[in-house]
């Protein structure tokens, strides 16, 4: 039990991604037409989306086949390496023991290019010539505009403002691999200049630049609109995470007592647990912890509520936690965390009870990022490092019990663009934030009055 990495072999590498949908322990609530209050059809979307993505978004089918010419992009990184935390856990001195998951190899660090090239891959098939996304962490962005090189589709990417003016290392890198990116709100869209004319101090928010987004594509022959998280085909595609951890931890004899992962809109983690559910729901003692920050406290203090995707309401109404599209997070480093809704699957196993939300304060995630970077060497996300810091109370707990759980972190991405908010945390300038209600609220108001179907 020495073995530090797990690796699988690519021959093991899983054919087909694993679709939760049937095995959901109550049905999904669909999305709905803001007009008419109905669900929508294929045809709502079919705008902005290739048929063959918004089939998966509906489908009922357990597993989906990944295309061989996805499989083959995938191997530039994947299967990627489940690693044992030794050194972390003889500094916690704790019985448990701790695994990762570990997406940042991939070439723009995260576990983004699963859906990006997948993405990219049905938008080429059914003509698309260039795809308009948002990002905020900048990930996302990078993700999309590396699956645009090697699929040779044009990219447009909406970045939040605030992660656009701490990360100008992100857009250089779209920029690299082809696509162009634009700081957000931009003069380009009307969402954009709606939102500058609110606030023309605006940080940003992911709900605008999905309008932008959203918006371009509408708007432009040939133009596709792509999004890297919250919609059913995006935690599809992710779950190649989780089917090869399940491999890895059977190699080593393991099974997972807890799972922790961020969440933003949930696709990371959502990759990584979602293989684990079944196992979960037929009786087998897994907690499953996601992980957000105070300051964007979509689980843990949002209402569970039909809302837009984005600001300019340009999206349907999906059922889900929502701060309120109009809610405008302070501006953290964990710029992937600032959502104000999140994906609706996660979300039905929230309200079920499969899953249990925690929030952390910025310092706090900070801390266990340098614990982490000190003892297993590698510098995670800020965002990666939420989950991190569960990952670390987890083992302590571990450690009062005499418990030796086998504690599994999704691993999201590297922060080696983040520097600046080490450097941030490291000269004290990262303080507690605990949002006030009074600015939920203000959000909470503007949320659309629907009737549910029953
Ligand atoms: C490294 C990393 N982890 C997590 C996230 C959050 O997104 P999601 O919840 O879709 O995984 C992001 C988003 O940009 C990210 O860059």
């Amino acid at each position: 039990m020495d073995q530090t990495k797990i690796i699988l072999p690519e021959s093991e590498m899983p054919q087909a991604w694993y679709n939760i949908q049937p095995d959901l322990p109550a049905p999904l609530a669909p999305p709905l037409n803001p007009g008419t209050g109905q669900p929508i059809g294929p045809e709502d979307l079919a705008p902005i989306f290739p048929m063959e993505l918004i089939k998966q978004e509906v489908s009922m089918e357990p597993w989906i086949e990944i295309p061989d010419d996805v499989l083959r992009i995938y191997k530039l990184w994947r299967p990627s390496p489940l690693f044992r935390a030794h050194r972390l856990e003889e500094y916690l001195g704790t019985p448990a023991r701790i695994y990762y998951k570990n997406e940042s190899f991939s070439p723009a660090g995260s576990h983004k290019p699963n859906t990006a090239v997948a993405q990219a891959y049905y938008n080429k098939q059914e003509g698309v010539t260039r795809i308009a996304t948002e990002t905020g962490a900048g990930q996302w962005g990078s993700a999309l505009s590396l699956a645009g090189a090697l699929f040779d589709l044009d990219i447009t990417v909406y970045m939040v403002r605030c992660s656009y003016e701490q990360k100008p290392y992100r857009r250089m890198l779209m920029e690299v691999w082809g696509g162009e990116c634009f700081s957000s709100p931009t003069d380009k869209t009307n969402a954009g200049r709606a939102a500058l004319a609110k606030d023309p101090d605006t940080p940003g928010s992911l709900g605008i630049a999905i309008s932008e987004a959203v918006e371009d594509a509408a708007t432009h022959d040939g133009t596709k609109y792509a999004l890297g998280s919250v919609l059913n085909h995006v935690m599809l595609h992710q779950t190649i995470n989780g089917l090869e951890t399940k491999k890895q931890l059977d190699l080593v004899g393991e099974k997972a007592d807890v799972l922790v992962g961020c969440v933003g809109g949930g696709s990371n983690y959502a990759g990584l647990f979602f293989p684990f559910v079944k196992d979960k729901l037929d009786g087998q003692d897994i907690d499953i912890i996601a992980c957000e920050p105070t300051a964007c406290p979509t689980l843990t203090r949002a209402p569970y509520r039909y809302d837009f995707g984005d600001t300019a309401q340009l999206t349907p109404l999906l059922k889900m936690y929502t701060l309120g599209h109009s809610f405008v997070p302070p501006p953290i480093h964990a710029g992937g965390l600032r959502y104000h809704g999140m994906a609706p699957l996660i979300c039905l196993l929230v309200s079920q009870g499969v899953v249990e939300p925690r929030a952390f304060q910025q310092p706090d995630i900070f801390e266990a990022a340098i614990t982490w970077a000190r003892t297993e060497g590698a510098l995670p996300a800020p965002e990666t490092a939420h989950a991190i810091k569960a990952g670390i109370d987890e083992a302590l707990k571990c450690k009062e019990t005499g418990e030796e759980k086998c504690i599994v972190i999704a691993y999201s991405g590297h922060g080696h663009f983040d520097l600046a908010a080490y450097d941030a945390y490291l000269s004290g300038e990262i303080e507690d934030y605990q949002l006030p209600q009074e600015e939920i609220d203000r959000a909470l108001a503007e949320l659309p009055e629907i009737a549910e179907p029953s």
